[in-house]
């Protein structure tokens, strides 16, 4: 298992393994949610388009496939004594505030991830980036994950792009495999994790996502797309097969949501 340099609420990484037996051959793999980059990583497709809508997130990814060697010098700087909250305020408020060269603000962003509560990446419309600090012993470096993942991009020519799940799916065409991973449908009672950017996933989103990937369909893409399983019950991906797995969920700690919670796969490739 292939891990990512960055932690991610929703990350594929503990049900890798079953999503694989449901992603088919294809040209190019075509990520409209794209996170921590774990599909990507753990995957051998010879093309890749990358998309979110983080913008931190995107430039942080293309400044490890293109600057990784000044990324990891500061970023190595900024862990060196970084492991305090008065320190990590102080970085926090750079991030948010500064205007600092793409290799700093990736390097920034790298150690915000790694030193924030739980790993999560919200923003609030006044001040930015507010994960407060994380209380960890160590945290981890990830020199070898940002190698790897550097390695990769540059030998697939893996595209990143900022935008709307809407654009990105709108460059898939055929023989293009789409994996859509979205914020999940929230689970009644459970405190919602949907905001990641700047603006809500809500149902809309989803039964906007859903359109899209059936014109997607039709224009010859091969689609997969996984959420949590109360997406079933909206029956906003009906037009799809949909089978279930089990998820550990990682987020499960910040919002309450059951860890043995199983996760919905919704697929149409030419053998459905
Ligand atoms: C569940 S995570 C994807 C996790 C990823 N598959 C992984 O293994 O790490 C959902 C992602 O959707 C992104 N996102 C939220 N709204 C979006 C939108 N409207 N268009 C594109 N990306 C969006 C978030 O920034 C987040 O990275």
């Amino acid at each position: 298992m292939n891990r990512s340099p960055l932690k991610w609420a929703g990350s594929k990484a503990g049900v890798m393994d079953q999503l694989l037996n449901f992603l088919p051959s294809g040209n190019r793999l075509v990520e409209p949610f794209v996170g921590s980059g774990t599909v990507f990583l753990n995957t051998d497709y010879k093309n890749y388009l990358l998309c979110d809508i983080n913008p931190d997130l995107i430039l942080f990814f293309i400044m490890v496939t293109h600057d990784l060697k000044r990324l990891e010098e500061h970023g190595r700087e900024l862990f060196n004594d970084g492991n305090k909250p008065e320190r990590f305020y102080e970085i926090r408020q750079a991030f948010n505030n500064g205007n600092h060269p793409d290799y700093l603000k990736a390097a920034m962003f790298l150690y915000l991830n790694r030193h924030c509560y739980n790993g999560l990446c919200r923003y609030s419309e006044k001040s930015g980036f507010n994960v407060p600090y994380g209380k960890y012993k160590q945290p981890y470096f990830p020199g070898q994950e940002l190698k790897l993942f550097s390695e990769k991009a540059n030998d697939t020519g893996a595209v990143f792009l900022c935008c709307d799940f809407s654009e990105c799916i709108e460059m898939a065409g055929g023989g293009d495999v789409i994996y859509a991973d979205p914020p999940y449908v929230p689970i009644s009672g459970a405190t919602s994790f949907t905001k990641y950017y700047s603006s809500e996933f809500g149902l809309p989103e989803h039964e906007r996502l859903s359109n899209e990937l059936s014109f997607a369909k039709a224009r010859g893409c091969r689609i997969v797309a996984s959420n949590s399983e109360a997406a079933i019950k909206t029956k906003i991906y009906s037009q799809f097969e949909c089978e279930t797995i089990n998820a550990n969920r990682s987020i499960s700690r910040a919002t309450g949501v059951d860890k043995t919670a199983k996760e919905a796969i919704f697929t149409a490739t030419e053998n459905n």
